[in-house]
Order: C-alpha cells, then sequence, then structure tokens
C-alpha cells in the first residue's frame, strides 16, 4: 500500500512539473524583441510563405532583403515592404555569392537574421524520376541555404542572430511519390541540426519550420507536377518498363483525385509566417515549429510512432493505387 501511494504521488508531482514546464515556456516564448532597422534576408520571396514573411518582418520595422527569382516577383516583393529586392537563381552560385557581397555591403556587416524559404518540388514516383530532377529540387532546397548561411556567418555573429530554415513536415516524414523534395528535407534538417550546435557558442540561434500542406503556388501546381517527371522519364527512356506500372491513365487519375484532395486539406500560410515571425522575433524562439493543424496532430504522430505502423498509413496516401507489376 505505501508503495501505492508513493507511486500515486510521484505520477502527480511528474503531471504538476509537466504542466508548470508547459506554462513556463509558453511565457517565456512571449517576450519579443524590437528588430526595428535590423536587416533581415529572405529567399523565396517572389510568392507564398516567403512574400508573407517579407509582409511581417517589414511590418515589425526590419529592413527586408527579399530575395525572389523573377523581376515580377522582386516588384512584388518591393510592395510586400522589403527594402532591397534583388533577383537571381539561388541554383547558380556564382550569382548567389555576388548577391551575398551585396547584402553585407548594404548591411554594413550586421545581419540580424536569415530566412531559407525558397523551395522547389519535383514530384513523382521513383521508377519515373529523372536523376536531374534529384540534383535540381537539391540545388534549391539544399546546397543554396547551405552556401547562403555560409557567406553571411560572420554577419550574423555580430548580432548573434538567427538562422531560420524553412523545411517541411517531410522533412520529418518521407512521402511516397516526392522522394526528390524529400531528401533534400531530410538533408537540410542534418545541417540545421549540426548549424544549431555549431552556433551555440557564438549565440546564433538556429529554428526549423515544418508546414504541413499550405495553400500557396507550391501546393496548387504539387500534384499536376507528376505529368512534367512522367513526361520527362517518357523521352528518357521511351521503352522502359516502367510505364507498365504506371500507365498515363493510371497517371491521369491519380492527379485528378489527389489535386481535389489536397486543396480540400491546404491549410493557410499565414501559420508559416507566424511561426518564422516568432523565431524571428521572440526573446526564446522554439527550435523547431510544427505549422499547421496537420503538422501538429498527423505528422507529429506519424513522427513517433513505430515505422511499421507510419509503413501502413503511407501506404494509403497511394490512391488509386499502381497495376500490380506482372514480372
Ligand atoms: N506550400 C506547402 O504546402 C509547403 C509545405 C511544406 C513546406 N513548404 C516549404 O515552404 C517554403 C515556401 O514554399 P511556398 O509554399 O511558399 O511555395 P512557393 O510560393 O512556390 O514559394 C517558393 C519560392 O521559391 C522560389 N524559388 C524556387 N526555385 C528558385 C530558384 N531556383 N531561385 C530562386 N528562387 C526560387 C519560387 O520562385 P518562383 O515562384 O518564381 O518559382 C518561390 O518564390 C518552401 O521551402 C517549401 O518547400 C511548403
Amino acid at each position: 500500500m505505501p508503495f501505492v501511494l508513493a507511486l500515486g504521488y510521484a505520477t502527480l508531482l511528474i503531471l504538476l512539473l509537466g504542466v508548470a514546464s508547459q506554462i513556463y515556456k509558453k511565457f517565456k516564448s512571449r517576450r519579443h524583441l524590437d528588430i526595428t532597422d535590423q536587416w533581415v534576408v529572405v529567399t523565396g520571396c517572389d510568392s507564398g510563405i516567403g512574400q508573407g514573411a517579407v509582409r511581417a518582418l517589414a511590418k515589425d520595422g526590419a529592413k527586408v532583403v527579399a530575395c525572389c527569382y523573377t523581376e515580377t516577383g522582386a516588384n512584388a516583393a518591393l510592395a510586400a515592404g522589403a527594402t532591397w529586392a534583388p533577383h537571381f537563381d539561388l541554383s547558380d552560385d556564382g550569382a548567389l555569392r555576388d548577391v551575398a557581397e551585396q547584402i553585407l555591403t548594404q548591411s554594413g556587416g550586421a545581419l540580424w537574421c536569415v530566412v531559407h524559404a525558397a523551395g522547389t518540388v519535383l514530384p513523382g514516383f521513383i521508377d519515373y524520376q529523372p536523376i536531374k530532377f534529384y540534383r535540381d529540387v537539391m540545388a534549391v532546397n539544399f546546397f543554396a541555404p547551405v552556401l547562403l548561411t555560409q557567406k553571411l556567418l560572420t554577419a550574423l555573429r555580430r548580432c548573434r542572430g538567427r538562422v531560420i530554415v524553412v523545411s517541411s513536415v517531410d522533412g520529418i516524414v518521407s512521402l511516397p511519390g516526392n522522394a526528390p523534395y524529400d531528401a533534400s528535407k531530410f538533408a537540410i534538417e542534418a545541417y540545421a541540426d549540426a548549424l544549431r550546435t555549431e552556433l551555440s557558442f557564438c549565440g546564433v540561434g538556429v529554428s526549423v519550420i515544418n508546414p504541413a500542406t499550405m495553400r500557396t503556388p507550391m501546393a496548387d501546381a504539387f500534384f499536376p507536377g507528376h505529368r512534367k517527371t512522367w513526361t520527362a522519364m517518357a523521352a528518357e527512356d521511351p521503352e522502359g518498363d516502367w510505364q507498365a506500372l504506371w500507365p498515363e491513365s493510371w497517371l491521369n487519375q491519380y492527379v485528378e483525385k489527389n489535386t481535389r484532395q489536397l486543396r480540400s486539406i491546404a491549410e493557410d500560410p499565414a501559420a508559416a509566417v507566424n511561426d518564422i515571425v516568432h523565431a524571428a522575433t521572440a526573446a526564446h524562439p522554439k527550435l523547431r515549429y510544427l505549422s499547421g493543424r496537420l503538422a501538429k496532430s498527423l505528422f507529429y504522430a506519424l513522427w513517433l510512432m513505430p515505422e511499421s505502423w507510419s509503413l501502413r498509413i503511407k501506404r494509403l496516401t497511394v490512391q488509386p493505387k499502381p497495376p500490380r507489376s506482372t514480372s
């Protein structure tokens, strides 16, 4: 009996400590810093989450360098409040180095924050993914943030600033039909983890944002993007036996059905933008932000559950199923 009583008290104590630590964390994360006139760099500002982050950070008084892909995107970013909006291809190392140099000159070598929001996706099942598409996705989603961070590190150290990496729920749970993107997001997660530890010695914080599906041009183009990959493989390997397993008739059904479904679950990108702003301005930012309802529920559960369970659930996402292989 005394043992049962002691166990009861111990459980109660653990629960109370858990609740107290949650309240403390909430309280701590509420205090915000003034970022007026601080230099902040955001990539991927032509549209979506990056453009939303430009608007929100500029509203908070930051001097935002909005890195865009196109001139039209750069004009939209300037209209959203950016101080400067260079436009260039992030996968071009030379162009990226030039822009990094110009950022250091303009900011006087002192940067508060860099937000890596640019991203690209080339969906498709592994049988019909050209190897080039893995390289193209890695160039934007992994190598560009790695190089840009390196070029800006001294300026970030001077301010004891922040690096914010926009990953994805696909950076913690890999889904079928999107291997290049998921591999790039897992890679950037590993990089961010190493970076966080290395920069912790000089007071620079690293936060990772994991958005679920959000209503942006990337999500709208996602399932139709399978056609681009399928067509590229049909040109590269027209006689390949992959077409028996993934025929065009199946592809058309797959794209139509899933495009409808994705529209019904896509969330407001404001959730990810708010998390970026919190990571950039809170006195005590979180290490990781699961942005959106599905990130906090389904993906968090998939992340933590045994892999044999998550495999069963992930198999359900391939609908309609491809025909069975006959060979
Ligand atoms: N939307 C979602 O469901 C979702 C979910 C999880 C994670 N994310 C992540 O959130 C981030 C923002 O995505 P988003 O949803 O806001 O999509 P988005 O509107 O398509 O934004 C991506 C941005 O990256 C830019 N970009 C792509 N390739 C580039 C290149 N080579 N050089 C320069 N810029 C380039 C795009 O420019 P253009 O528009 O001119 O191509 C665009 O401005 C990405 O890292 C994405 O992986 C999105």
